[in-house]
């Protein structure tokens, strides 16, 4: 009997002999960097080569929510050209496939791969091409420079641990407070957020279910963007904070309703058609306000200061089915 192919298996390149860098082959698809640029190759339906042109910083810091969020829920846009859509066990990498006018000129490609293969390239080539003192979930302000030839590497910052409460942060057992002693200082944004933990007086035999904690100072101390963490786990309610600084590196395209709350300053989104990226919406969000972004379309923020946004997920594993049958809705409410 053969022996099943190694799905793992990465199909790289030497480094190249000038830039350090090394080419990654996916399918169809070709990656290679240079100092500015990460170049994606395809070729189209009827055989002619293209190429796609994407700045550095801006694909990396793409890369890393690809690979961090194991592909995420629905499609993660790198930008209006390149992404993917998880299908939860398989993964689409596209190129032009929910770009209306590229689909219409016949010039996209899409793939399926199994998960494991998909995520061993995007995991060596994010380690392969993030140099030294560039941290791709960092705000811009706070990291070194994507650019240039090879130079060392950032593990520890690309192989970070996803904060996952499994049911609230800071209950027994569970994922632990944000302090300076475990190294996460309150970030230099909010330096005016209180620092006090509420009161706590269970009954005897409850200390371990009845709970609460300081979730504005727990986000104050994110040395992150862009990254929600589960706070609180309730059967399929995550509650998925995070806080925010520059531009979500992705544009993120449901495949269920999800909802906004604005817990601080501002965001700015672009609401799209998510097949086609046709505009749909300017959603500016102030401190307190809350939004629903339906299930057929894509989003990307904007947020001029760092601010806290709660980010409400459905982690149904059966809901985008159920929405694709028709059984579940694509909007929150009708009106
Ligand atoms: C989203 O796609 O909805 C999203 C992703 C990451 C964030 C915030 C929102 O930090
Ligand atoms: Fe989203």
């Amino acid at each position: 009997m053969n022996a099943p192919a190694d799905l793992a298996e990465v199909i790289a390149s030497a480094p190249d002999p000038t830039m350090g860098y090394r080419s990654f082959t996916l399918g169809g698809f070709s990656f290679r960097r240079d100092e500015y640029f990460a170049h994606i190759g395809w070729r189209t339906q009827d055989g002619r080569p293209l190429s796609h042109t994407m700045d550095i910083g801006h694909f990396l810091r793409a890369l890393m929510r690809d690979v961090a969020w194991g592909f995420f829920y629905g499609g993660v846009n790198f930008d209006h050209v390149v992404g993917t859509t998880n299908h939860y066990k398989t993964v689409d990498l596209y190129a032009g496939t929910y770009n209306g006018t590229m689909k219409a000129a016949g010039v996209d490609r899409l793939e399926n791969f199994p998960t494991e293969q998909i995520a061993a390239t995007f995991a060596q080539m994010l380690d392969d091409w993030t140099n030294e003192g560039f941290d791709p979930f960092a705000a811009p302000q706070e990291t070194g420079s994507p650019y240039g030839r090879k130079r060392g590497h950032n593990k520890p910052a690309i192989t970070r641990a996803r904060e996952l409460a499994k049911r609230c942060v800071g209950l027994k057992d569970d994922l632990p407070l944000r302090t300076d002693a475990r190294g996460a200082p309150v970030n230099r944004a909010f330096a005016d957020v209180p620092q006090e933990q509420p009161e706590l007086h269970p009954e005897p035999g409850f200390e371990h279910e009845v709970h609460a904690f300081n979730l504005f100072g727990f986000l104050s101390r994110s040395p992150v963007t862009w990254n929600p963490s589960f706070t609180s786990v309730v059967k399929y309610s995550f509650m998925c904070p995070t806080t925010e600084e520059h531009i979500l590196p992705i544009i993120h395209a449901n495949d269920r309703v999800e909802w906004f709350f604005q817990m601080s300053d501002e965001i700015h989104w672009d609401c799209a058609d998510k097949t086609t990226g046709r505009p749909l919406a300017r959603v500016i969000m102030k401190a307190g306000d809350m939004a629903a972004m339906p299930a057929y379309c894509r989003h990307q923020g904007y947020s001029p200061k760092r601010s806290m946004l709660l980010v409400w997920e459905n982690g149904s594993p059966s809901l985008v089915y159920e929405i694709q049958k028709g059984e579940s809705p694509e909007v929150p409410v009708k009106f």
